[in-house]
């Protein structure tokens, strides 16, 4: 086989191989994507009551931050960290979101604060009518 056959013949898997390699790349570093058409309730009466308090739903984390039943006292961003996707955390004593896989930070409306993470998270809308905090985006 000279070196014009060879390569004829090894191309196809080279090619393929390497669409695969870039389909892993651009996952790991694409991070993931925030969940989109969210639109949930939580009953205040029952969840969130306390300040620090947070939930998972719909890909989206919420937290109460102060005390009281309006808008400003509560925060909703996508939970997946735009680094490569770890569920982040909040912490109530440094009044941000730390992501336990590499050390993300991200302020209360999801502006990254510390890398590695380079993209913000998504912050979502949120509104209150009586207990009823409705989260939507
Ligand atoms: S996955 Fe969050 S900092 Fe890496």
């Amino acid at each position: 086989m000279n070196r014009r056959d060879f390569l004829a013949k090894s191309s196809a898997p080279v090619v393929a191989v390497c669409a695969a390699c870039l389909g892993a790349c651009s996952k790991s570093s694409s991070g993931s994507s925030a969940p989109a058409n969210v639109n949930f309730n939580v009953d205040l009466g029952t969840q969130l009551t306390t300040v620090g308090a947070s939930l998972v739903q719909s890909g989206v984390i919420v937290v109460r931050t102060a005390s009281g039943n309006t808008t400003t006292s509560f925060t909703a961003v996508q939970v997946a960290c735009t680094h490569e996707g770890t569920a982040i955390n909040w912490n109530n004593g440094s009044n941000r979101f730390i992501c336990p896989n590499h050390g993300a930070n991200f302020s209360a409306t999801g502006a990254v604060l510390l890398g590695p993470a380079t993209r913000n998270l998504k912050q979502y809308n949120i509104a209150i009518t009586g207990n009823t905090l409705t989260v939507t985006g």
